[in-house]
């Protein structure tokens, strides 16, 4: 995704748009993230000609990281960026190249608490108006993930960069050690002819599958049946979902059915291509996650610039804080469904992830900005880990 961070259609439309939009006042604000080394080389300014620009530069390129040499802010890409003859990294002694020197760094050791804040310089942005947009450093920073004590410390490369052992470098001589993936899964997919996009989905289909823990309580109450569902984030280091969480969409399928399987109640059955958004207006009770991005006068803000305050509805990751401290946020959260005089044979759970919301193409490909093509692309995923079914035959047989 790093790669691809230059060349994603719906970043290029986003930007477009929103150079159109602020009469360029947006600038180089979207590029310090996406093409970080473009900028600081002067081969774009403001990412409208991304195209032309030579491909080694595009993106979060290999010197976006290896060569960032300290961390001024956690957002916004407030880094030294140094493009030096060294490249920062965690191996202990490399081999000698011809291509660069090699300097150890702490930011770049996934075994340290200080590597989060490399990645988190970007995975956390602050907007042009102040307003904490996207927040996954510091989400990771209340969980429990970054607790210098306990056993469970885990930083970002601990969960996004496994290790194997295998060769740093395909050359002779080179030694056995331990090295990392760089394929960093997370929701996001490659939507262009992109190489390993295929890979690349497997491997977030794989991460989100174990994301959620769902428990489910089927209840009879006499004039009818009580669903309460329960989640738990239990294996995101940050909220879920996170980052860009005011373009994802997230949210709780339940279905309950009748001896003959017939569907006799619903919450959250979406239709594919139908944008989130339109069955929320219909289905108010329907259970989402993700972040809603609201202007000023509280109406929906479809764009970045846009954006005078978030509601914030994720899964936050355990707690680092007590439940007495201000900044404890309850990770076990749950919501109750009413179905009067109903009483299902059989209830299934299951969550359902856009990586970007239809609602947000629909907006760019309106304007001109994106090819419609994209939209048909975009991927709805079922964490599979999440699908939970109650039936009353089990219940009968439990009770038994
Ligand atoms: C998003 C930041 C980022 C980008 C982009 C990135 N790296 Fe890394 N890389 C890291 C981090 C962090 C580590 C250290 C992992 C550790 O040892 O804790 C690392 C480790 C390495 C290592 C040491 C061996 C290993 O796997 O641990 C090599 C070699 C390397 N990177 C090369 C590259 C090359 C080549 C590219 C571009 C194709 C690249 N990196 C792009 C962050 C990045
Ligand atoms: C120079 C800025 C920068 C740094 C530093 C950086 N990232 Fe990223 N990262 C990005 C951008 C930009 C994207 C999004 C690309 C896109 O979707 O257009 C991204 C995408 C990702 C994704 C995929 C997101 C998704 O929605 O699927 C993961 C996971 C990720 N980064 C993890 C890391 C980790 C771990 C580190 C630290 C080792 C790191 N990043 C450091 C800029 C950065
Ligand atoms: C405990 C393991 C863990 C840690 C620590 C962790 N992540 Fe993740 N991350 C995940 C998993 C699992 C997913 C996939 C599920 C999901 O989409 O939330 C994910 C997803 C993401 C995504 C996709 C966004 C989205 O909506 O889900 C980004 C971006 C990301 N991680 C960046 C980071 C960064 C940056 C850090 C450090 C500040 C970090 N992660 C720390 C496990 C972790
Ligand atoms: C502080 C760094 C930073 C800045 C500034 C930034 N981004 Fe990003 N952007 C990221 C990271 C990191 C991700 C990956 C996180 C994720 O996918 O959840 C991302 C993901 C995206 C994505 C793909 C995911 C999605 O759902 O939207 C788009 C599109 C995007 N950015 C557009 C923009 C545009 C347009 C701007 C300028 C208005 C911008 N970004 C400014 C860091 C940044």
């Amino acid at each position: 995704m790093h790669a691809y961070a230059a060349e994603d259609p719906v970043f290029k439309a986003m930007n477009a748009y929103g150079q159109r939009e602020t009469d360029g006042a947006l600038g180089d604000f979207c590029v310090q993230c996406h093409a970080p080394v473009a900028l600081a080389e002067g081969a774009t300014f403001d990412g409208q000609n991304l195209d032309d620009v030579s491909p080694p530069l595009r993106g979060v390129t290999c010197t976006a990281c290896h060569q960032i040499d300290s961390v001024e802010e956690p957002h916004n890409n407030a880094t030294t960026w140094i493009p030096d003859a060294w490249f920062r990294g965690a191996l202990d002694r490399p081999m000698p190249s011809p291509a660069h020197g090699h300097q150890k760094s702490v930011l770049h050791d996934r075994d340290g608490l200080a590597s989060s804040a490399l990645c988190g310089s970007c995975h956390d942005v602050v907007t042009t108006s102040g307003v904490r947009l996207e927040r996954t450093y510091l989400e990771w920073s209340h969980s429990q993930y970054s607790e210098a004590e306990v056993d469970l410390q885990q930083t970002c490369g601990s969960c996004h960069m496994p290790g194997r052992d295998g060769k740093a470098a395909e050359v002779p001589g080179a030694p056995e050690r331990r090295i990392h993936s760089h394929a960093m899964p997370g929701v996001d997919v490659a939507l262009t002819d992109f190489p390993e996009a295929e890979t690349q989905r497997a491997l977030v289909q794989d991460a989100l599958d174990s994301t959620v823990w769902v428990q489910l309580d089927v209840f009879d109450y006499g004039a009818g049946t009580g669903i309460t569902v329960a989640l738990d984030n239990i294996a995101a280091g940050h909220g879920f979902p996170s980052g860009a969480a005011h373009d994802r969409r997230a949210w709780v399928e339940v279905v309950a059915r009748d001896a003959s399987d017939a569907v006799i109640w619903s919450s959250g059955t979406v239709e594919d291509g139908e944008p989130l958004r339109s069955v929320i207006a219909r289905e108010p009770d329907l259970w989402w996650l993700g972040d809603w991005a609201r202007k000023e006068d509280g109406s929906d803000a479809h764009v970045f610039w846009e954006v005078a305050y978030v509601e914030a509805a994720t899964l936050v990751a355990p707690s680092r804080f007590p439940p007495d401290d201000p900044r404890y946020e309850e990770a076990h959260v749950r919501r109750t469904w009413d179905l009067e005089g109903l009483s299902p044979a059989r209830v299934d759970v299951a969550i359902h992830i856009r990586p970007i919301g239809l609602e947000v193409l629909d907006l760019l490909i309106a304007s001109g900005d994106l090819d419609p093509v994209y939209r048909e692309r975009m991927p709805t995923f079922t964490l599979e880990g999440s699908r939970t079914t109650w039936t009353a035959e089990s219940e009968e047989a439990e009770r038994e």
